[in-house]
């Protein structure tokens, strides 16, 4: 810890000092290309190889839903809540990839600010969910209330049940609720502290929704058939899921599996599915349609983050953050924005998947 009136410079050349760089340094740019052309390397082993998973002994049809949650809440969501505020976006706080546009030179040229492309985004998987304002909406891992924000100032007869086992994230829903200002201030939201996966259906709110979303949760999903199967007893008849989250063209062996990568430091339990792995899963569900988001928009999310972040120093460093953990954490968006640079984009993305109830 330092003294409060220390500036980012002076944290700046603490930080030069003791080896670690900032996102606008050479040293990062430097280190950050390295890492890309590792990633594009490792892409290009996999990218025609037509592998599934199950090629490679993963199965998507067995074991627990999600596995690891304690440990990924105690060293990812429950950091602490000064260092999410100063990197999200001011509006929404959304924990999740933003949306600068369709193709890459889009996202390159677009003018928006993060703000505004947390909200594009938003609109766009409102409008890919088919929402129409009169549902009754499950969403599955809530963040800072993101989603919810989003969807109770633009539909004033939406309900939503949201759930996540993150005390930080519980407590800054928990705060604003209270605040009649607050768009989450509202007796059409109700919200659950506990792990999707663990929870039964009537902890859950029984068979009583017309939607079930997520957004950048189910990177966790280990077992796809069964969360889909407990998805489809909340759903009432005709009921749609939707969901988002990171994706990779092909299957990677070594992001099948959380030990494998540096990724699964930061999110223990996590793996990245090849997009056409969810939509194999149709036992309940019939598939209406899928999409798959250019990566360049979460690179460019996660440079925003991380000069945000790193903007944010003065006074995480005058709070609990030692070298260490700003060492961590400056990896952790480098890392990320490597391996979502590599081909314009066109590997590693997100995927937005809508199934209807069958039957
Ligand atoms: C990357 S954040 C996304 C947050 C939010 N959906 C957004 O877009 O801002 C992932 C969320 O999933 C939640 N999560 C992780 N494991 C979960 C589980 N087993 N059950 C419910 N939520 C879970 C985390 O607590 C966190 O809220």
């Amino acid at each position: 810890m330092i003294e409060a009136e220390t500036d980012i410079e002076d944290i700046e050349e603490r930080l030069r000092q003791a080896g670690i760089f900032g996102p606008a340094s050479e040293e990062m740019q430097l280190y950050e290309s390295r890492l890309t052309r590792f990633f594009e390397r490792e892409y290009a082993r996999y990218r025609d190889s037509g592998r599934v998973p199950r090629d490679y002994g993963v199965a998507t049809d067995e074991g627990p839903i999600m596995e690891e949650t304690e440990a990924l809440m105690e060293q990812h969501y429950d950091e602490q809540q000064d260092f999410f505020s100063g990197f999200l976006d001011t509006q929404y706080r959304a924990y999740s990839m933003a949306y600068y546009g369709e193709s890459a030179e889009e996202v390159r040229d677009s003018a928006a600010t993060l703000e505004q492309a947390q909200e594009a985004k938003f609109a766009l998987i409102a409008a890919r969910a088919g929402i129409r304002g009169d549902e009754r909406v499950f969403n599955i891992g809530c963040g800072f209330g993101s989603l919810e924000t989003y969807l109770l100032k633009h539909f004033p007869a939406i309900e939503i049940v949201s759930i996540t086992p993150s005390k930080v994230q519980l407590a800054h829903i928990r705060g604003r609720m209270q605040d009649p200002a607050d768009p989450l201030c509202s007796d059409r939201l109700t919200l659950i502290e506990g792990a999707f996966d663990q929870l039964d259906l009537q902890a859950l709110g029984g068979r009583s929704y017309d939607l079930v979303i997520s957004v950048a949760v189910f990177e966790q999903v280990i077992n796809m058939q069964a969360v889909l199967e407990k998805i489809a007893s909340l759903l009432l008849p005709g009921g749609r899921t939707f969901h988002h989250f990171i994706t990779s063209q092909a299957a990677i062996p070594q992001f099948l599996n959380p030990d494998k990568t540096r990724i699964g430091l930061y999110f223990p339990g996590g793996r990245v599915w090849p997009h056409a792995e969810f939509s194999s899963h149709t036992d309940h569900f019939e598939v209406c349609d899928s999409w798959f988001v250019n990566g360049l928009n979460y690179w460019r999310t996660l440079d925003e983050w991380h000069h945000r972040y790193w903007g944010s120093l003065p006074s995480l460093y005058r709070s609990t953050f030692d070298h260490e953990q700003i060492a961590h954490w400056n990896n952790y968006f480098s890392l990320c924005k490597a391996m979502f640079a590599p081909v314009d984009g066109c590997f590693y993305g997100n995927s937005h998947y809508l199934f209807r109830l069958k039957g």
